[in-house]
């Protein structure tokens, strides 16, 4: 039975030109590069300049995604923009994107799922294209999540980078079967009894302040494994696949040890695993498209392959999100 399903046709990734070396951090808190390349994997990562914005970030991975889409602004009709470092606390930096792109028709917002950003932002347009209610959509994750870091905590400060990843959606009619181009099936969850894990301790209804993050690493570790590998075994029973039928694994990026305790859990050889945590760190939102741009680029993802992406962040909210490239 024919179907709408949305095709992912291109992929752009933006990261400030900047880099933060573990060397440099060494010499700002108490800690080694030893210390975060065993517990983290992460070697460096990109912070956004002064004066420079979230905005600027998802507007650079807008553009390169557009052009690798080879999709005129004309088209786009819908921009969902994961963050939870909006460049102001309102109009949505969306909004700000969409303006700087020219486009004037559509809609636009932001969402805030945190490290789960992206996959909710891609469920959300995924759901607004099957529906028909628009036809093309740009979906970004962008994170200037250097602001929100308190620098004197060193178990927090050497994990985060800023980035932005963004896709191209656009809504082409399938053949409802598992062969079709496009997202197969996403699922979301969240469970917000776990807020004092993980969470910042400011916001505009609390402090007026933006506050800084705060996380106990330990158990956010413990529950990153079991809640992802829990979110893509649904992917997998929804679409009666197997784990040795995926192509390529994107996890969020937040931990080596993370990624690869979860691919291990759901016996995914690591050859399949996209991994960018190194070179960028835990980008939040932006991490799943920064690593999706990144495979692609590089001609590892290819067209007709099977792409999972999974994620998880503060609230909790995790998910997973399955499409055929
Ligand atoms: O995007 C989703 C959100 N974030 C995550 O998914 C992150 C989840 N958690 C993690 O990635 C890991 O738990 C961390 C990388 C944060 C920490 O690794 P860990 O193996 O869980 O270490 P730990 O927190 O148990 O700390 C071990 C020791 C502690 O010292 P004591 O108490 O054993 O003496 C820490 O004080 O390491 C110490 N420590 C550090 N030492 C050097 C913590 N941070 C640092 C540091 N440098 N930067």
């Amino acid at each position: 039975m024919s179907t709408i399903r949305s095709v992912i046709c291109g992929a752009g990734g933006y990261l400030p030109e900047r880099i933060l070396s573990n060397a440099e951090l060494a010499r700002m808190v108490d800690t080694s590069d030893e210390w975060i390349v065993e517990r983290s994997g992460i070697r460096e990562r990109h912070i956004a300049a002064k004066g420079e914005m979230t905005s600027d970030l998802a507007l650079a991975a807008a553009r390169r995604a557009l052009l690798h889409a080879d999709t005129d602004v004309s088209e786009v009709d819908l921009i969902v923009l994961a963050t939870a470092t909006p460049d102001q606390t309102f109009p949505a930096t969306a909004t700000k994107v969409q303006a700087q792109l020219g486009i004037v028709r559509g809609a636009a917002f932001d969402i805030q799922a945190v490290c789960t950003g992206f996959v909710y932002a891609l469920a959300i347009a995924d759901n607004f294209l099957k529906a028909g209610q628009f036809r093309c959509a740009l979906v970004i994750g962008a994170e200037t999540f250097s602001r929100l870091l308190d620098w004197q905590d060193r178990g927090t400060c050497v994990l985060f980078g800023d980035g932005a990843g963004a896709v191209v959606l656009k809504a082409q009619t399938g053949s409802g079967t598992l062969a079709d181009r496009g997202i197969l099936t996403t699922h979301l969850y969240a469970d917000g009894r776990h807020h004092d894990l993980l969470y910042v301790d400011g916001g505009p209804s609390s402090t007026g302040t933006t506050g800084h993050l705060r996380m106990n690493g330990k158990e956010v570790f413990k529950h990153a494994v079991a809640n992802m590998t829990g979110a893509v075994n649904e992917a997998l029973s929804a679409t009666g696949l197997k784990a040795s039928d995926i192509d390529w694994i994107v996890p969020h990026q937040a931990n080596k040890r993370i990624i690869d305790a979860t691919a291990k859990k759901l016996g995914i050889a690591t050859g399949k695993v996209v991994q960018t945590v190194d070179l960028h760190g835990n980008t939040s939102a932006a991490s799943i498209p920064l690593a999706l741009s990144c495979a692609v680029a590089d001609g590892r993802i290819k067209k007709g392959q099977l792409v999972l992406m999974e994620g998880m962040g503060g609230g909790f909210t995790w998910g997973s999100a399955l499409a055929r490239w």
